[in-house]
């Protein structure tokens, strides 16, 4: 049933610089298109510093910042919102660990990069963090409310 509760679930999903120079943004939209999920929000973007201190609010202090800084503002993002049960989770894992070292073949991390600097995708951990992300990243009008006619193949 496409209208049951929880099937609305959002998460914040973003294709880092190295994800767009490499050109790995149909690869990323194909998985979860194919996984079923609904792309609510999607646009290339070049993200301001100011903005990513934002979104890694919880990470400003940290050793590693400076560099992830100068790796986010390398390029343009491309940001995307979906929405499914238990998409937060769910895309948590098919990003794969956040070393792409530690991610299992078959994720995204694990089937496209080497280094914890470059791991070419986000996915919000929580859902109380994707919606905090997708408040940042997207304004009301750019994201779209849309229905298929029905997916009895998907959902119970
Ligand atoms: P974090 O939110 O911990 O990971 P995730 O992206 O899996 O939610 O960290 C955000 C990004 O910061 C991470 O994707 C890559 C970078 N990072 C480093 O460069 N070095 C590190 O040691 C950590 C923990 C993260
Ligand atoms: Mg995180």
């Amino acid at each position: 049933r496409v209208h049951m509760a929880g099937n609305d679930e959002r998460t914040y999903i973003m294709v880092k610089p190295d994800g767009v120079q490499r050109g790995l943004v149909g690869q990323i939209i194909g998985r979860f298109e194919q996984r079923g999920y609904q792309l609510k929000g999607l646009k290339l973007m070049q993200p301001t510093e100011a903005l990513l201190r934002q979104h890694y609010n919880e990470l400003v202090t940290k050793a590693f910042f400076p560099r992830l800084l100068e790796y986010m503002l390398s390029g343009p993002v491309c940001a995307m919102v979906w929405e499914g049960k238990g998409v937060v989770a769910t895309g948590r894992m098919m990003l794969g660990a956040t070393n792409p070292q530690a991610s299992a073949p078959g994720t995204i991390r694990g089937d496209y990069c080497i280094d914890v600097g470059k791991n070419i995708c986000h996915g919000s951990d929580s859902v109380e963090n994707a919606e905090r992300e997708i408040g940042l990243w997207f304004s009301a009008d750019e994201l779209l409310s849309w229905t298929p006619h029905s997916r009895p193949w998907l959902y119970e």
